[in-house]
């Protein structure tokens, strides 16, 4: 039995998030979602919100997907929930450095959990929760990059 993390800050779960969640259903039996409630990151929704809006909508939909909110590090998240692997998204040469830096730190600090990377599929790559918020902010159309639940949660922020 495989368990995965995907641990991100989800502020708020786009299209693409979901899209690589399920495809982690293709190497891992289950997937825990780890929300990062970060202190010093101010996030447009609470960690809890952000939770829920992920148990409504991966939640529901997959009885070996969980969510869950984590502070610290991400190698203590997957050693508290005993993950074998962590999930993350790679959508352009941008994110690569980032990714690559993280992954290698947290092999350092936890060599047993191999990181994993799912290319996004290109109909998201251009997806983020930052463009997202401004595009939803201006009162733009954001229904075909979110789940319904999400952009009625955005509704209601703006
Ligand atoms: O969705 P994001 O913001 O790209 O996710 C980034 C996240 C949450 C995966 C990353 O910031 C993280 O792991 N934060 C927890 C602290 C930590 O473990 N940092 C990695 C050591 S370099």
């Amino acid at each position: 039995m495989i368990r995965a993390i995907y641990p991100g800050s989800f502020d708020p779960v786009t299209l693409g998030h979901m899209d690589i969640a399920e495809r982690a259903l293709c190497v891992a039996d289950e997937l825990v979602i780890g929300v990062l409630n970060n202190s010093k990151k101010t996030s447009l929704f609470s960690a809890e919100e952000r939770v829920k809006m992920l148990q409504d909508t991966l939640g529901i939909k997959h009885s070996n997907i969980r969510v869950e909110a984590f502070t610290g590090l991400t190698v203590d998240f997957a050693r508290k929930v005993n993950a074998d692997i962590i999930i993350r998204g790679l959508r352009a040469v941008t994110d690569y450095e980032y990714e690559l830096q993280m992954a290698q730190m947290n092999y350092k600090l936890l060599p047993d959990v191999e990181t994993i990377f799912l290319m996004a599929n290109i109909k998201y790559a251009f997806l983020s929760s930052s463009v997202i918020k401004e595009v939803a902010l201006y009162g733009g159309d954001i229904t075909n990059f979110v789940p319904p639940v999400v952009a009625e949660r955005l509704r209601e922020k703006f």
